[in-house]
């Protein structure tokens, strides 16, 4: 696969603690979270999506929100105007309280064993801050199987997810708890504006486009956004992998 092209490389560091909670209670607050507004840290992973849009003259008129939650992201996604815009999410009672709440956007379930999203095809699907609730890299791939042959050609998939120095660096609202050592290793953070501990799967940026290649994506660009106070001027907490379907 081919990289277009990748901005702000850094450098990684490490600061541990030790915290452990029950993975049913880090998923529900993960939900919990996307009823939240964006600030803080978090805005980081939002702040770039206007350029990347640009950059890669992204065609939105058929955009999925893939594990939309609360539709945060998906209303982050309606200020771009696209054409049409869904929103899909494993989580029931998320697609119902989308379905109840949004009624400008198309909302539906992500069953598990299904080979495409409903609605398919899309010409973009955006996969906000969802990646690192999955917990292996076969999970991974099938999520990333079903993206590719839902996206028409010359579509794209854009992940946003947390990088490695998100559970290591102190960030305005976020402070690294437990960090992975590899790639599928869980890891752990503290959310101080809401007062949260979760857990996540961390995905590295290389075993995504190692994964991205087997199932067909052909090139790609990769982008650490930045902000303007402590580590989040140095040390991106979000990355943005872009994949083009040709
Ligand atoms: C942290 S929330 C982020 C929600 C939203 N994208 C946002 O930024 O506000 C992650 C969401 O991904 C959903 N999710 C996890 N695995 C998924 C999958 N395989 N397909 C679709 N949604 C998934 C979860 O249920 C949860 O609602």
């Amino acid at each position: 696969m081919t990289l277009l092209y990748e901005v702000n490389i850094f450098k990684v560091s490490f600061t541990r603690k030790k915290e452990e909670k029950n993975d049913k209670i880090y998923r529900r607050r993960n939900c919990y979270i996307s009823k939240k507004i964006v600030t803080n840290t978090c805005s980081i992973a939002f702040k770039d999506i206007d350029k990347i849009i640009k950059n890669n003259s992204v065609n939105l008129t058929r955009t999925l929100d893939l594990g939309c939650g609360f539709w945060r992201s998906t209303s982050y996604l309606q200020k771009f105007n696209p054409g049409q815009i869904f929103g899909s999410d494993i989580d029931e009672k998320s697609v119902d309280y989308c379905r109840k709440n949004n009624k400008d956007c198309t909302f539906f379930l992500n069953t598990p064993d299904s080979l495409q999203y409903e609605y398919n095809p899309f010409s973009a699907i955006f996969s906000i801050l969802m990646l690192f609730h999955l917990e292996t890299a076969d999970e991974v791939k099938k999520e990333m199987k079903k993206c590719f042959f839902s996206l028409a050609n010359k579509g794209h998939l854009i992940i946003i997810t947390r990088t490695k120095e998100l559970y290591t660096a102190n960030y305005t609202s976020s402070r690294g708890v437990k960090a992975p050592i590899n790639s599928g290793d869980r890891a752990t953070m503290y959310l101080s504006d809401i007062n949260l501990v979760v857990e996540d799967t961390y995905w590295s940026e290389q075993q995504l486009i190692d994964i991205a290649t087997e199932v067909g994506f052909e090139s790609y660009t990769l982008e650490y956004p930045l902000a303007e106070k402590f580590d989040e001027t140095i040390l991106p907490p979000f990355l943005i992998l872009t994949l083009l379907k040709r």
